[in-house]
C-alpha cells in the first residue's frame, strides 16, 4: 500500500493476536520486513501465514535466552534490526485486597521486565547501526491508574518511565523510543472485561465506541516511521479521549 518502512527490519513482541497482529499487517503494507514474535508459536505461524514479508519466531520475552536466540536468528538472516516494537503485555486483575502474589508477579514480569529483557538485548544492534525506534505499549492507565489493576497499571506507568529514560540514554546515539496511551480497545484482553463496564467506557469515550486494533496499529506506525524523526520520550495517547 505505501513505502513508509520500505526494508525495514522490524520485531514486534506479541504478534499473534490482538493489536500486535493488526500491527505486523500494517507494517507489512509499508513495506516492513515483519517478524513476528510471540510465546505461542502455532498461533503466531497462523498469522505471520496471512501476512506477506512476515516471518514467524516463539519469543516468550520473560525468558532471555528465547529473545536471544531470535536476535541471532534476525541477525544472521537480515544483517540489522530497525524498529523494536515492544507490544507483548497481559492483564491479571483483581482488587488490591484480592490480588494474589503471584498475579502481582506474572504481570510485572511481562509488562515491565518483558520490555526491559526485549530491549536491552536488541538495542547494541540499533546503537552499531547508530538508528533505530522502539515504541513501547503504555496504557491510559498507565497515566490516570485504573480500579483492579494495580498490577497491570504499575506496570504501564514504568513503560513511561523506560521511555523518558531512555529517550535520554538513546536519542543522542539516533535512536528515538517513544510509547503509546491506547485507550479501550477492541481485542481479546479487553473482551474479557465485564459487559457493564464495557458499556461505561463507551460512554465515557467522547468518540462513544471503543478503539479498533486497526487505529492503534497506525500510531505504533507513525511512531516507528521516519514522520515521526522529532518525536523522542512522548507517551501519545490514542483513547478517543476518554480522560477529558
Ligand atoms: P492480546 O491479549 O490480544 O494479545 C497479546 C499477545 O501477546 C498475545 O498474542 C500473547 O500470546 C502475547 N504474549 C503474552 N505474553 C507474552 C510473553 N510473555 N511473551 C511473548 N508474547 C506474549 O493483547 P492486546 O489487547 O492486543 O494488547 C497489546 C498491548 O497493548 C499490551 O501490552 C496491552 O497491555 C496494551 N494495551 C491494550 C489495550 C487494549 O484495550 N486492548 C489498551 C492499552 C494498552
Amino acid at each position: 500500500m505505501g513505502d513508509r518502512l520500505k526494508n525495514k527490519v522490524a520485531i514486534i513482541t506479541g504478534a499473534a493476536k490482538g493489536i500486535g497482529f493488526s500491527t505486523a499487517q500494517r507494517f507489512a503494507q509499508e513495506g516492513a520486513i515483519v517478524i513476528m514474535a510471540d510465546m505461542n508459536l502455532e498461533s503466531v505461524k497462523g498469522a505471520s501465514a496471512q501476512i506477506p514479508n512476515a516471518e514467524a519466531y516463539a519469543m516468550n520475552v520473560i525468558d532471555r535466552a528465547s529473545i536471544q536466540a531470535v536476535v541471532d536468528q534476525v541477525m544472521q538472516k537480515h544483517g540489522r534490526i530497525d524498529i523494536l516494537i515492544n507490544n507483548a503485555g497481559i492483564t491479571q486483575d483483581a482488587r488490591l485486597v484480592k490480588m494474589t502474589e503471584a498475579q502481582f508477579d506474572a504481570v510485572i514480569d511481562v509488562n515491565l521486565k518483558g520490555v526491559f529483557n526485549c530491549t536491552q538485548l536488541i538495542v547494541p544492534h540499533m546503537l552499531e547501526a547508530k538508528s533505530g525506534a522502539i515504541v513501547n505499549a503504555s496504557s491510559v492507565v498507565g497515566i490516570y491508574g485504573n480500579f483492579g489493576q494495580t498490577n497491570y497499571s504499575a506496570t504501564k506507568f514504568g513503560v513511561i518511565g523506560f521511555t523518558k529514560t531512555w529517550a535520554r540514554e538513546l536519542g543522542p546515539k539516533g535512536i528515538r523510543v517513544n510509547a503509546i496511551c491506547p485507550g479501550f480497545i477492541a481485542t481479546e484482553m479487553v473482551k474479557a472485561m465485564p459487559e457493564n463496564i464495557l458499556q461505561d467506557i463507551e460512554r465515557r469515550s467522547w468518540l462513544g465506541r471503543l478503539g479498533t486494533p486497526e487505529e492503534i496499529a497506525n500510531v505504533y506506525l507513525f511512531l516507528a516511521s521516519n514522520e515521526a524523526s522529532y518525536i523522542n520520550g512522548v507517551a501519545l495517547e490514542a483513547s478517543g479521549g476518554i480522560s477529558l
